[in-house]
């Protein structure tokens, strides 16, 4: 049987093809190319479409055996989700009924989906266990809460099981060094970061240094890309299992600063990385650290690499060799 990977051709998809590539699965990777490389494949088969284009959707299903649909298309920007509501709505959730729709008519029945810790928002716990309160800041997390319930809905009208999966901050990139994380625009911190080290950017700005945590800035979970794929092929074991619909924090339990990772990346890439404190950004929670005790406890997940250090430098040794991402050296 095969597995549908949505988005297969973004950052974490791509690692996550990688890996149930790696395993042996067939895998049909299906990516409208929007954010999207055609170099981070690992040999699947590729689709260049839409998630809500029902009829390439029939086709893909009617050509393949596909058993379960990886799900990680998507758009992920908080700020511009405030600014254009509309276009996270439309693709994050108009777009995934499409999809899910089309998935019933074959009677595709498993999936697991990108959720993300924006579906918290400002945590009352830390660490943040999954039934933690849900009040999402912003259109991007309302979107994700939004699809994680209609999933919940499927399983109990329909039969369709999924696992969601609430990353914190993914990070790093695949060991082989031949796929990595190229966002263009990028707006993840330890990209950035490593931009000024390799003299694309000139700063890295520290959003609020008066937040009350031990240096001031903002601490967040970094848990590296290679360890979500691993659990993305754990999941789709216990669906193929017969597991019910779930959801599972994924981070490391272990926060670190804005200042912590600029020091790290300073140490591992051994360049000067000029930083400037700018003004606290509406919507940011001064703490986001997960507890991922319940995909440890009941999936058996262990992270490869959850040291900052690792993960930085993985995320290094692509950004090194790749400055300019998939575009060229
Ligand atoms: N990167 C993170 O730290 C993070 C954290 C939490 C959740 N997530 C979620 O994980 C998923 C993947 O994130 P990412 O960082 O890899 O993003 P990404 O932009 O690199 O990957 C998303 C991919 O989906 C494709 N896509 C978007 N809409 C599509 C559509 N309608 N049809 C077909 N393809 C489409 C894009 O071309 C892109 O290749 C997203 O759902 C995101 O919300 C990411």
């Amino acid at each position: 049987m095969a597995v549908l990977v949505t988005g297969g051709l973004g950052y974490v998809g791509s690692h996550a093809v990688k890996h149930l590539v790696d395993r042996g699965e067939q895998v049909v990777t299906l990516d409208n190319l929007i954010f999207g490389h055609t170099q981070a494949a690992s040999g699947s088969e590729v689709v260049v479409g839409d998630i809500g284009d029902k009829d390439l959707l029939r086709q893909i299903f009617s050509k393949h055996s596909i058993d379960s649909v990886m799900h990680f298309a998507a758009f992920a920007d908080v700020g511009e989700s405030v600014a254009d509501p509309k276009k996270y709505y439309v693709n994050n959730i108009s777009n995934s009924l499409a999809m899910l729709d089309v998935m019933l008519e074959f009677g595709v029945k498993m999936m697991i989906f990108s959720s993300s810790a924006a579906t918290f928002g400002e945590p009352e716990i830390v660490p943040i266990p999954e039934d933690h309160p849900k009040n999402p800041t912003n259109p991007y997390g309302r979107s994700k809460l939004m699809l994680e319930e209609i999933l919940r809905e499927y399983e109990h009208a329909y039969g369709l099981r999924a696992i969601s999966f609430r990353y914190f901050n993914a990070s790093g990139a695949d060991p082989s060094g031949l796929i990595g994380e190229d966002h263009k625009p990028e707006h993840h911190l330890i990209p950035l970061i490593l931009q000024v080290a390799l003299g694309q950017r000139e700063k890295i700005s520290v959003f609020g240094s008066d937040w009350p945590t031990p240096d001031g800035t903002c601490v967040r979970d970094y848990v590296h890309v290679s360890d979500l794929a691993q659990a993305h092929l754990l999941g789709l074991d216990a669906l193929r299992n017969g597991k019910g619909t779930t959801e599972y924090n994924l981070g490391n339990g272990n926060g670190y600063s804005v200042r912590e990772v600029i020091a790290v990346a300073e140490e591992v890439s051994g360049k000067s990385i000029k930083s400037v404190d700018a003004d606290r950004r509406p919507g940011d929670p001064a703490v986001l650290v997960a507890s991922s005790e319940k995909i440890v406890k009941e999936l058996g997940w262990e992270p490869k690499f959850p040291d900052l250090r690792t993960i930085i430098q993985t995320a290094w040794n692509w950004h090194n060799t790749h400055p300019n991402g998939y575009s060229g050296k």
